[in-house]
């Protein structure tokens, strides 16, 4: 039987260049998607999922998302003196429990590939999921349960890929795929950003992974790739000659919070869907004059 995943890394040391000036003095992963910060979901789907452990990767300004994830007891305090207790409990429910959060820092935003590795002995000798928070999912259940359900019949390595357009595979990550295996396929290549009309599927990698602890070893060697950063994307790459790896398509919606476009259709798209929003913004939408 596959080893249990317990363990999440969250990665959010990244400057978020694309978000600017938004992102001065705010981190990227805290801004808004309808009534909670982008990174709030990814924490959400991890326990979901059964992790019981979420490793956030940060750096320097990042410390609201500490902020965020630790009890406020004064916010606490004046909500329930003023009986605003259901507001109160939501906001504690939503706190993770003592001791089921870590924060370890990324010095230096290097890249994706040695963001992971920085959480190296928080993770310890045991495979473990990482979750990118500026990719949202909406699906349910939520792409990493539907990724452990996989884990639970095949183990390996697991990667989430989501269908795309031919004419949009270039903007992404793409995989090539082999043998099925149930719910899941085997990947046998990945290609970063295909030079158009080469793409070897439609299948774009979605920001979640299942990865056997072997990978820490490779990110600890590995050299630059693209952009001067530390690719998670080669180390994988590495990994797949020896290692199984396999693709869940997730069956749901990804919304890429990193870009301005993804942003603001994850908050137009989770409005329709919150009770609380979805009349007002329904009606704004029909009002739209174009
Ligand atoms: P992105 O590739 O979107 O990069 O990171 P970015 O730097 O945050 O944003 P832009 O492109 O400048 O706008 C994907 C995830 O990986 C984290 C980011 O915080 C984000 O959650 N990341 C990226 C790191 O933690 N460290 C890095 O060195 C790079």
């Amino acid at each position: 039987m596959a080893k249990r995943i317990r363990k999440a890394v969250i990665p959010v040391a990244g400057l978020g260049t694309r978000f600017l000036p938004a992102t001065k003095a705010v981190p990227k992963e805290m801004l808004t998607v309808v009534d909670r910060p982008v990174v709030q979901y990814a924490v959400e789907e991890a326990f979901e999922a059964g992790v019981e452990h979420v490793i956030f990767v940060t750096g320097r300004g990042k410390v609201l998302i500490e902020d965020h994830f630790d009890y406020q007891y004064e916010l606490d305090a004046t909500l329930r003196e003023r009986g605003k207790t259901e507001m109160a409990d939501l906001v504690e429910a939503q706190t993770p429990a003592a001791g089921a959060v870590s924060f370890t820092r990324q010095q230096k935003p290097l890249g994706l590939g040695h963001a992971v590795w920085c959480a190296r002995d928080l993770v310890g000798d045991e495979p473990f999921a990482v979750l990118l928070p500026d990719m949202v999912m909406d699906g349910e259940p939520g792409c990493l349960k539907q990724m452990m359900d996989a884990y639970d019949e095949i183990g390996g390595n697991i990667i989430a890929v989501q269908e795309t357009t031919p004419e949009l595979a270039h903007k992404y990550g793409i995989v090539a795929t082999g043998q099925a295996h149930g719910r899941a396929f085997e990947i046998t290549d990945m290609v970063e950003k295909p030079a158009p009309g080469t793409a070897p599927s439609n299948l774009y990698i979605n920001g979640r992974y299942i990865l056997q602890p072997r990978i820490m070893e490779l990110l600890a060697t590995q050299s630059t790739g693209a952009g001067g950063e530390i690719q998670l994307t080669d180390a994988m790459l590495t990994m797949m000659e020896t290692d199984p790896f396999f693709g869940v398509s997730f069956a749901g919606r990804t919304f890429d919070c990193g870009s301005k476009a993804g942003f603001l259709e994850a908050n137009i798209m989770l409005a329709l869907k919150n009770p609380d929003t979805r009349d007002d913004v329904l009606e704004m939408l029909k009002a739209v004059d174009l």
